[in-house]
């Protein structure tokens, strides 16, 4: 009995709680992960630049609604259907207001299920989920990029279509700057999450990385004479782990539970005190998809300077096409090395002479790799598709 007061009591205090954060919200901001937050909006006002480029980045485009011109661009009659076998098959269906991954076997509609959210910028790939309720599935198609083709996602059986894989609020902190949850007991032994639709904030945005900046734009405002940053930590001024540790939030893989939630990782905190100590030590090749930092750590020219991700990436760009860059970040260090002028030389005078394209640096250092965690098939035709990565241990391969 006594219980069941303090239940109803801490329920009481909850809803109250909820209720006036709500009004806390609709007063100022209006951002959902709170008042300490200005919204990335906010930072173009000053920072132009750097919110124009970022705009186009993969981490800003990496999850959103999913928008109807957007899909019509992947979409085409002669690529809408995915088949598992002869007479069952997918169909990707126009209608009136979304676009619906339609399951028919023999003929008949088994299920239908809309595109109501992307994850990936679609730069290798993009997968898609659908709401019910307050919860997400993930749908059985995934688009990808370089062949052009809806395959089976990632994991799902070859044989039929699979809609009840559910997204959790863990890819959202890897893909999304903010979604409030909640755990119910839906069950005896089992709790499912609920997800606030109201309260995402879809891409990766300023304030995820950099932490929660309304003061530092509050003050910045009202002294604009002032030309350098207040309440705003300046990421030079962390240590190499700190400044690693910004990243590998999302970049050193999903396989340790979280302790809190990434949401609340802001510059100047250590990763480890966010996650459950790992006690199974693991032997294998860390994997390329995702587990950037071991690889990296594991490389000689990690452990011999004091590099960190930023010494070959600027994560306010889109990195496209841009090895030349990447190739005289390399030389910043390798300029003694005679092997590595003379590859530079030879691959310059080769795109002079004759415009070949020749190998790079990258190509030999950091090879292309297939993820050992993710991959695809191809349904009916019974194929695995591969999924390369970019290998960060970089080391002589032969
Ligand atoms: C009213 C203008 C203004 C607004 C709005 C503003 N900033 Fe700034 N910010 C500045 C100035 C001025 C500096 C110092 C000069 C510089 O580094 O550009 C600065 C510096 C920074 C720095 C570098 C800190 C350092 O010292 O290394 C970061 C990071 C930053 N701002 C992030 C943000 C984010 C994120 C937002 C949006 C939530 C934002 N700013 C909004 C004016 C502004
Ligand atoms: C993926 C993480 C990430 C995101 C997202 C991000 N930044 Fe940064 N930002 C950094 C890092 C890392 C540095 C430090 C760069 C360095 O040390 O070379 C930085 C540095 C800065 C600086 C200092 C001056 C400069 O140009 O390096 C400003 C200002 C800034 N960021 C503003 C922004 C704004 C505005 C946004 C959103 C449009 C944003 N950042 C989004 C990671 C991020
Ligand atoms: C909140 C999670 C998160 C953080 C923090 C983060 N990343 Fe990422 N990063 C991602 C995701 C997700 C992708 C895949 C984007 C996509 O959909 O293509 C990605 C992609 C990338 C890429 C691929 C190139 C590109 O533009 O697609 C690079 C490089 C990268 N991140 C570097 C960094 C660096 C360096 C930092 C730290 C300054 C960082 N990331 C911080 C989640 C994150
Ligand atoms: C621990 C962070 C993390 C979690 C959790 C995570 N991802 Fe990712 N995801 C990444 C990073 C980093 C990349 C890009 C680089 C790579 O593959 O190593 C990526 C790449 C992707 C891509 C390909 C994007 C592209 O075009 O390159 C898709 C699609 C994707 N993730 C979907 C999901 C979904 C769906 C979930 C939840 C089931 C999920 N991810 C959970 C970090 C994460
Ligand atoms: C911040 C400095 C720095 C950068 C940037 C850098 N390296 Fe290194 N690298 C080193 C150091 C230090 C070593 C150790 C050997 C030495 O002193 O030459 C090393 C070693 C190597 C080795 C030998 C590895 C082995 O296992 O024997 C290769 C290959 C290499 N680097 C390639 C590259 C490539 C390719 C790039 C660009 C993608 C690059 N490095 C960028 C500092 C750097
Ligand atoms: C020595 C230079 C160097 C350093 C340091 C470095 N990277 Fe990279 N990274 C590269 C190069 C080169 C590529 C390939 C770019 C391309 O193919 O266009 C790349 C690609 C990536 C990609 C995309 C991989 C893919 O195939 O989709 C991600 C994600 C990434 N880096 C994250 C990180 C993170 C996180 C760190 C820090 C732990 C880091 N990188 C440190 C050079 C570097
Ligand atoms: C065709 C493949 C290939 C290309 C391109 C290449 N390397 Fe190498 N690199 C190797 C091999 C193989 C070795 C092992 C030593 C040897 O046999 O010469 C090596 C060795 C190295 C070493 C360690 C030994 C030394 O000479 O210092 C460094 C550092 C290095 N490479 C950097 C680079 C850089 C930087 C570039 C781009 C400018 C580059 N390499 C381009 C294949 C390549």
């Amino acid at each position: 009995m006594k219980y069941l007061k303090i239940i109803l009591v801490i329920s009481l205090l909850a809803v109250v709680t909820v209720f006036f954060s709500q009004c806390l919200q609709n007063n100022s901001s209006g951002d959902p992960r709170g008042d300490e937050y200005a919204g990335s909006k906010v930072c173009a006002d000053c920072h132009r630049n750097i919110s124009d480029s970022y705009a186009h980045s993969n981490h800003f485009r990496t999850s959103a609604q999913a928008g109807n011109d957007y899909l019509r661009k992947l979409i085409t009659p002669s690529n809408n259907q995915f088949y598992f076998t002869d007479s069952s098959y997918i169909r990707i269906e126009e209608k009136e207001t979304a676009f619906f991954q339609s399951y028919f076997i023999d003929g008949k509609k088994n299920a239908s299920e809309q595109f109501d959210i992307t994850f990936g910028s679609a730069e290798k790939a993009q997968t898609y989920a659908w709401w019910k309720g307050n919860q997400l599935f993930q749908l059985p198609l995934t688009w990808l990029a370089n062949s052009n083709t809806w395959t089976n996602s990632p994991g799902f059986s070859a044989r039929h279509a699979h809609y009840g894989r559910t997204i959790t609020s863990r890819c959202f902190e890897c893909h999304a700057s903010y979604v409030s949850r909640e755990l119910v007991q839906s069950g005896a032994m089992s709790v499912t999450e609920n997800l606030d639709r109201s309260s995402i904030v879809y891409g990766i945005d300023c304030e995820r990385c950099h932490g929660p900046a309304a003061s530092h734009a509050k003050f910045q405002q009202e002294n604009p004479t002032v030309k350098t940053s207040r309440y705003i930590t300046p990421i030079g001024s962390l240590t190499r782990q700190q400044q690693l540790d910004i990243c590998a939030t999302c970049h050193s893989g999903n396989d340790q539970s979280t302790q809190r939630s990434l949401f609340s990782f802001v510059p100047g905190d250590t990763l480890s005190h966010f996650l459950f100590p790992e006690f199974a030590s693991d032997n294998h090749e860390p994997d390329v998809h995702g587990k950037q930092l071991q690889l990296l750590k594991s490389s000689l020219c990690f452990q011999r300077s004091d590099m960190t991700c930023t010494s070959c990436h600027n994560t306010h760009e889109p990195e496209k096409d841009k090895v030349t860059a990447f190739i005289s970040k390399c030389m910043d260090c390798h300029q003694n090395s005679t092997h590595a002028v003379n590859s530079l030389k030879e691959s310059e005078q080769k795109k002079r002479d004759f415009n070949l394209v020749s190998l790079s640096c990258i190509d030999c250092h950091m090879p292309l790799q297939t993820s050992k965690t993710i991959y695809f098939n191809s349904g009916a035709e019974s194929k695995n598709i591969p999924y390369f990565i970019r290998t960060h241990k970089i080391a002589i391969y032969k």
